[in-house]
């Protein structure tokens, strides 16, 4: 039974091969953590023992020290003075809680979180432990899903009115973990636009640390994850402990190191402005968390998040499907573009094997420049001639699919929808606001505006009978307000945004199956789990650079597996960086993702669209490879100035390696580059033809030739013999 209740012990235990962990009841009624981490027999340490005068018999809430002890869902406001995990407001303004368990029960399946996007429950089995306040009547049900083939714990929580008066939800985390002791360091994921999700890594000392977001998205800034690493830790050994939010909107990633040095973690949606009314018998639903422990470093974490991220997160006909090579045409052309340009790039793009070619930004209403026209999503006839339509029939007629870009939830004051419905925009009554690339973000918690988006966008779609969709987002809420909430549910803005985009997203990739999404907040603004339930890949950032791209791409591997990750060829000098890299380096690069091109191929010679040629017929003979096989971090371009990953067949009898080098060294004797995942009995042949045994290269490494010149990279295709 991976979930088990022992009367004798009073603890129940979610185990599987990778991990166990244990709540134990005290008194019966208030569950305390007692155990994350290497899968264990059973506990039976007393936690209340440990604080004697303490026993399981005289414990009472309104005496113990709560304060020094590891809880499920701890309140602020009890004896405990670290952070909670819920907060409520009752009718009198005070705010306590007693929270005592009145039930439990195990079910197969996870716990449905209506309006919330979450893991496909396949296979899992769902602890549910009911707490009641009995003064309010508030139940809470904490619901912690196994995925013991994932070696992934999946918690939520259901906040429930059940009394008579109306309660006001100040905090609703998903997730708390109170660990004891352990000198941790504390990883998190920390950037700006075009500089996403690098690795950032620092002890965890007494006080509080986080990531967060209040920006009305997951964000550029951070990522809804946090790791804590054991003092031992490193890429390939060591305790990691993996924690990650499916959300899209303001979160909270956090951890409090208390007086004895125990480090609570807390994950959720953000508190700041958070405030829920819930009327007698409404619930509210936290996002799902999940938990990852790792006792073989931060390469065993993504190993076990990856798996789960392609097993329970990514669905639909694409999730584990090639993906389409694709020539998306926004750096070859940005706005300035017509119907002939267009078929000569995709022309251009067919004639080297690419498949897909995807309009960007600029094909509706009057937008020459992004001055205009969000919320007008009719063809440029001044661009394309016969509309979406006629390029679509065109692009399909040379045997490519065709996809297209949208931005549905933005409208320009500069637009037809916002002369009709000014007030369809965020705004906080007649405060000032803020423009963000001269747009503003529609209120997507007002049905109605979600309604007549999702018509307009669903008619382009069918318009264009497209193959593909780039679900673009390109600001952030500022002056957040609804002209249709109420004042008293104004602080329930930010997370009914969330639930409204979740709701349309839902509703148009529903009425699209077959099209393959890929979400985009201004490159990864918004790169999370939560989209990734409705849209299987990313783009992973706008820096198409490919030396930053490294870094990028190689701190969202902690979470999310190459087939998550957009990753296209640009033209040199970069558009972001003004840099210039071999396209081999780009190309290789690329590879670490869902492969496309992001360039105008009319300019490239000829010798380069031979090269193209080469490398996407390569990319076609290895994505399954390289997007489904298991992903290895190697060189950390976050430690050196030299970056490499592989990744290797599920029978691991192909693999593929990649290494990028930064600048070039003079008088350098080139090393060997230990690999990782092989199968050590089996003999390897490179493209090349050399042999190596697998034992070999994990052990001693595969030797690597002298490089000259900079941003110089090195892939390498393994075949077992
Ligand atoms: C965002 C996206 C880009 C491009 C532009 C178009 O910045 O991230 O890839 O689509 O919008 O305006």
């Amino acid at each position: 039974m991976p979930i088990s209740y022992n009367e004798g012990t009073r603890c129940f235990h979610l185990t599987c091969s990778d991990f166990s962990y244990v709540i134990r009841l005290a008194a019966g009624r208030y569950p305390l953590h007692a155990h994350w981490g290497a899968p264990l027999r059973q506990i039976r340490d007393d936690l209340l023992g440990r604080l004697s005068p303490y026993t399981d018999e005289t414990f009472s809430l309104n005496e113990l020290p709560l304060d020094r002890l590891p809880q499920e869902c701890p309140v602020y406001g009890t004896a405990d003075y670290r952070p909670g995990m819920l907060g409520v407001r009752h009718p009198d303004g005070t705010g306590a809680l007693d929270l005592q368990v009145s039930g439990w029960r195990i079910f197969s399946g996870r716990a449905e979180l209506p309006g919330l996007p979450g893991a496909l429950g396949d296979g899992a089995e769902t602890l549910e432990l009911t707490l009641k306040d009995a003064l309010s009547g508030l139940t809470v049900g904490l619901y912690y899903t196994l995925y013991a083939d994932c070696g992934i714990l999946s918690r939520s929580a259901r906040i429930t009115n059940g009394g008579a008066e109306p309660q006001m939800l100040t905090r609703a985390l998903s997730c708390c973990v109170d660990f004891e002791g352990g000198d941790f360091r504390f990883l998190t994921l920390s950037g700006s636009w075009a500089r996403e999700r690098g690795i950032v890594l620092r002890p965890l000392v007494p006080g509080m640390q986080g990531t967060a977001s209040l920006r009305g998205a997951s964000s550029h800034q951070g990522s809804p994850f946090m790791a804590l690493l054991a003092p031992d830790a490193s890429e390939t050994s060591g305790e990691v402990y993996g924690m990650a939010l499916c959300y899209s909107g303001n979160y909270l990633a956090e951890t409090d190191v208390d007086q004895d040095g125990n480090p609570r973690a807390l994950l959720g949606i953000h508190p700041e402005g958070f405030a829920w009314l819930l009327a007698p018998g409404e619930s509210f639903c936290t996002p799902e968390a999940y938990l990852c422990y790792a006792p073989d470093g931060l390469r065993g974490m993504s190993r076990r998040f990856h798996r789960f991220v392609r097993r329970q997160i990514t669905r639909g006909p694409w999730a584990a499907s090639p993906r389409p090579l694709l020539i998306n045409n926004w750096e070859g052309t940005y706005f300035h573009f017509d119907e002939d340009k267009l078929l000569s790039i995709a022309g251009a793009a067919k004639q080297t094997g690419i498949d897909l070619f995807v309009l960007d930004d600029g094909w509706f209403g009057r937008r020459n420049d992004d001055h205009s026209s969000l919320g007008d999503w009719t063809d440029d006839l001044s661009k394309l001639p016969e509309g979406l339509a006629g390029l679509s029939r065109r692009i399909h007629g040379m045997g490519m699919k065709f996809g297209l870009w949208v931005e549905p939830e933005m409208i320009s004051p500069d637009s037809e929808l916002y002369r009709t419905h000014p007030d369809w925009c965020v705004h906080a009554g007649q405060s000032p606001r803020t423009e963000s690339r001269f747009q503003l973000v529609l209120d997507l918690t007002r049905p109605e505006v979600r309604d007549a988006m999702a018509e307009q966008i669903c008619a382009a779609l069918q318009r264009g009978n497209v193959d593909y969709v780039k679900w673009d987002m390109n600001r952030n809420i500022t002056q957040a307000g609804s002209a249709c909430l109420p004042p008293e549910r104004m602080g329930e803005f930010f997370h009914r945004y969330i639930l409204g985009l979740y709701d349309m997203v839902s509703r148009i990739t529903a009425r699209f199956p077959d099209v393959l999404f890929e979400s985009c907040a201004g490159g990864g603004g918004r790169y999370d789990l939560g989209m990734m339930c409705y849209m299987p890949q990313a783009w992973t950032s706008d820096d198409t650079d490919a030396w930053e791209r490294c870094r990028i791409q190689y701190g969202t591997s902690l979470v999310f597996p190459p087939s998550c990750m957009g990753a296209h060829v640009s033209a040199v000098p970069n558009h972001q960086t003004g840099r210039i890299t071999p396209l081999e380096t780009r190309a290789a690069v690329a590879m670490g993702g869902t492969y496309g091109y992001e360039l105008d191929p009319e300019s490239l010679s000829a010798g380069e669209l031979e090269t193209i040629t080469r490398l996407n017929e390569r990319v076609r003979a290895w994505q399954d490879v390289l997007l489904y096989g298991d992903f290895l971090r190697l060189v950390s371009p976050f430690e050196g100035t030299d970056c490499a990953w592989m990744s290797v067949s599920p029978d691991r009898r192909r693999a593929a390696v990649t290494c990028v080098f930064t600048l070039a060294r003079p008088n350098h004797k080139p090393g060997l580059l230990r690999l990782a995942g092989l199968d050590p009995a089996l003999d390897y042949r490179m493209e090349d033809g050399r042999v190596f045994g697998g034992d070999e290269l994990m052990a001693r490494g595969l030797p690597l030739d002298a490089v000259t010149g900079d941003f110089q990279s090195r892939q390498f295709f393994l075949t077992a013999l």
